[in-house]
């Protein structure tokens, strides 16, 4: 057994299943499941559209990286980040050296799909939905492309893409214990 954090960490863009994969793979590994998000809302006491409206996206960004942090020196766990969290360096250094970190790749138009008729996802609420999801991914497909792994998400089921991130996580952890066991 190796000694260093091994968390599973989800990222990607918002709709692309980070959740809903992530609880599902943290039932399947037996591993507690976190999201960043929902620890922002509890640390607020207020909704992530309130936390914007109210204390704007720096402050909600200073939450974020803090929510990490602390997930990030809990024992094994999964993960799912909001999708602006790779787009701060400090967030990376933590990020990086923690776990394995698989980016959810989903187009816009399935973002915008999944995420139709959300009222709580405030970057979503001016402008046309597609347009803003286009640009973000525009701005950030270079910070996704730091995960270790990447899943295409793109028309598949959660059960489905699951099982890929279980087998990737799997084959992640055995490669540590293979290269750190001491030959005899
Ligand atoms: C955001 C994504 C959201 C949430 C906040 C900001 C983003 O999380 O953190 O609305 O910057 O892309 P999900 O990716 O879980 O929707």
């Amino acid at each position: 057994m190796t000694l260093w954090p091994q968390h599973l960490i989800l990222v990607g863009p918002m709709g692309a299943g980070k959740s809903s994969v992530g609880r599902s793979a943290a039932s399947f590994l037996r591993l507690p499941f976190s999201d960043t998000d929902q620890m922002v809302e509890n640390a607020c006491r207020m909704s992530i559209a309130r936390v914007f409206a109210e204390k704007g996206e720096t402050a909600f960004r200073m939450a974020e990286t803090l929510a990490l942090h602390r997930l990030l020196s809990i024992p094994t766990s999964v993960i799912a980040t909001g999708g602006g969290a790779v787009t701060r360096e400090e967030n990376w250094e933590y990020l990086i050296s923690s776990g394995l970190v698989v980016w959810l790749r989903v187009s816009p138009e399935e973002s915008l799909r999944r995420t139709e008729g959300d009222t709580n996802r405030p970057l979503l609420l001016q402008g046309d939905r597609l347009d803003r999801l286009r640009e973000l991914q525009q701005q950030r497909e270079s910070w996704y492309r730091r995960a270790h792994r990447t899943i295409e998400a793109d028309h598949r089921s959660v059960p489905d893409v699951t099982r890929e991130v279980v087998a990737l996580y799997e084959e992640w952890r055995n490669s540590l214990d293979q290269n750190a066991k001491v030959p005899v």
